[in-house]
């Protein structure tokens, strides 16, 4: 019997998102970490949702070794940025762009460097999700979901995190930095990949 959600991220943010998400599913969700695991993963996959599962995976079998997965679904997601003009870049590769430790104003920076004399039409670009859930008996679910926007001509905005400030919604008319927490959350690649795996976990759990 199913009774909680261990997501395997440090991100209190996002623990938040899948919380408020998933509230009505009289599960308890909680991260890794309030779980008791820590484990270095290596994000290796060549899709989100490859490194998604890796990810679910690893921390399934750590609370395997604790005893503590037979009532635990673990959930883990991977994002990331694609950019038509450039090809998908930099895509699952996201977080590594440039170097794991350079500043996301210099990796801003870079990226619209690279979009100089490129016009808004061909600016296209979208945040992909993906979610993975790992069941105690082995089943595995994915996710995906994604937000559509053009790349911007400076940052913009100083909420969220990483592309944020660079990426425009122009059903908003303002980058997703210049969006509050629960406005981003509504229409983000994450919340549309949390709400279509709501959809798939309570079709198993009927
Ligand atoms: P991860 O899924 O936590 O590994 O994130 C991958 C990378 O994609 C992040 O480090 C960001 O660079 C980028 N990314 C994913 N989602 C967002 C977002 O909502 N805003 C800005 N950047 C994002």
């Amino acid at each position: 019997m199913v009774k909680k959600i261990v997501f395997a991220t440090g991100n209190a943010g996002k623990i938040r998102e899948i919380q408020a998400i998933l509230a009505d599913m009289g599960l308890e969700v909680v991260s890794m970490k309030e779980a008791g695991v820590s484990v270095d993963i290596e994000e290796n996959g060549s899709t989100y949702e490859e490194n998604a599962l890796i990810k679910s995976r690893a921390v399934a079998d750590c609370l395997a070794k604790m005893g503590q997965r037979e009532d635990a679904v673990v959930m883990a997601d991977d994002s990331g940025l694609e950019i038509d003009c450039l090809n998908g870049e930099p895509g699952v590769f996201s977080a590594r762009y440039m170097g794991e430790d350079t500043s996301y104003h210099i990796k801003n920076a870079n990226l619209i460097g690279r979009l100089e004399g490129v016009e808004d039409a061909r600016r296209t670009a979208r945040f992909v999700c993906a979610i993975a859930a790992v069941f105690p008996d082995g089943r595995e679910l994915t996710s995906r979901g994604v937000i559509e926007g053009r790349i911007g001509y400076e940052e913009k905005g100083s909420n969220g995190f990483g592309y944020d400030p660079i990426f425009y919604v122009p059903a908003f008319g303002r980058t997703t930095a210049e969006l509050s927490e629960e406005e981003k959350n509504r229409v983000s690649h994450r919340g549309n990949a949390l709400q279509e795996m709501k959809r798939q976990l309570r079709r198993i759990m009927e």
